[in-house]
């Protein structure tokens, strides 16, 4: 298995076979991630989680997707309560730290210090976000929604018009997303921002070379129309260095804009969080009853997403998929009181949990 022993700090990383091989395992991996089995192949593992900036998916779903495979998880949420705020380098305490554990999920908000953790250990280490930098597990988790939703839609992701919106100079996910958005056929990317928060010049050649089409726009009316899929994201405030670049109120995503401007088919994705303030300029919540909108899906899908790169990167992919033990405890049918009807914890391409777990 490529991805064996392998660090993950970039989406750069991946060829389309990891991808389907992940994602494939994924789907297996499905019945423990929604508590209808239990697994135990990680018992006795330790996963390490350091988080030097606010996290709330990004590390109870790794922490979450580990304690799912039976391993253990110990971690800090600060980088305050760590020794590198007493001068300790960041190599010393990933070398430290690696002692303790078996793989390494790393936060930082510096874009150079995932390499740091990584040079100083052989023990995993796996990007959770770095600087404004990349986060490959979201991009991850997003495409594996997206491939999902597809299916469920009956339309191929290969040709589809994919409106990325929002602040696509800082969006870590959105960087890591379209290096893996580049691996499939024949896409149009329409990169919708104000012109201070464009998207890098280098993802948008990357994407042209490979063949797809790139369109860039700072209207989002004229952006999401005709989009298959909107991929919205929060402006990163915490990466502005004092600069405050113009962020009007068309980049709100409003049910209005995307009845106007979208299909029946549209898929609305976002990496969360989004800001649901009043007066904020997000993805807003009277979408939240929108079938469409697959965030929660996205979110869910994620701890199987997550269980499957622990799984591959520790070598245990087969072992992990023969250890499925049907779960008894309680779980209802539906999570969220808006999760749309096809949004069922039991809904597994057709095939009941059993036959997953047999
Ligand atoms: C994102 C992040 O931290 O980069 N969230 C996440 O991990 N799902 C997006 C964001 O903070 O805007």
């Amino acid at each position: 298995m490529p991805l064996l022993g392998r660090h993950i700090l970039s989406s750069e990383q991946f060829e389309r076979g990891d991808l389907d091989q992940l994602f494939a395992l994924a789907d297996r991996l499905r019945p423990a991630a929604r508590g209808l089995a239990s697994c135990r192949v990680l018992e006795g593992a330790v996963l390490a989680s350091l988080f030097f900036e606010p996290s709330t998916r990004t590390r109870l779903s790794f922490e979450s997707a580990f304690a799912k495979l039976g391993g253990s998880v110990i971690s800090t949420s600060s980088g305050d309560a760590t020794s590198v705020s007493k001068g300790e380098s960041l190599a010393d305490t990933s070398r430290v730290v690696s002692g303790y554990s078996d793989v390494l999920v790393v936060r930082h908000p510096a874009e150079p210090a995932l390499r740091e953790f990584a040079g100083a250990t052989r023990v995993p280490v796996i990007n959770g976000g770095n600087g404004a930098g990349e986060h490959p597990t979201q991009a991850l988790l997003d495409l594996y929604t997206l491939e999902r939703e597809c299916a469920r839609l009956g339309t191929p992701l290969d040709g589809r018009r994919i409106a990325l919106v929002g602040d696509l100079r800082h969006g870590r996910t959105v960087h890591s997303l379209v290096r893996l958005l580049s691996l499939y056929r024949d896409l149009t990317l329409v990169c919708v921002s104000p012109a201070a928060l464009r998207m890098p010049a280098d993802l948008l050649a990357l994407c042209a070379a490979r063949g797809h089409r790139v369109e860039e726009t700072d209207r989002p009316d004229t952006g999401l129309r005709n989009a298959d899929v909107v991929y919205a994201t929060r402006l990163q405030r915490e990466r502005l260095g004092g600069e405050s670049p113009e962020y009007g109120e068309e980049f709100r995503i409003t049910g209005a804009l995307v009845d106007a401007c979208c299909h029946e088919g549209t898929v609305l994705m976002h990496p969360l969080p989004r800001d649901t303030r009043p007066g904020a300029i997000d993805l807003d919540p009277d979408l939240d009853a929108d079938p469409r909108l697959a965030v929660f899906r996205q979110t869910d899908g994620g701890v199987a997403v997550r269980m499957a790169l622990f799984a591959s990167v520790l070598g245990v992919a087969e072992e992990a998929v023969a250890a499925l033990r049907p779960a008894g405890w309680y779980r209802p049918e539906q999570i969220g009181v808006q999760d749309a009807p096809f949004h069922r914890v039991r809904d597994l391409d057709g095939a009941g949990p059993e036959a997953a777990v047999r």
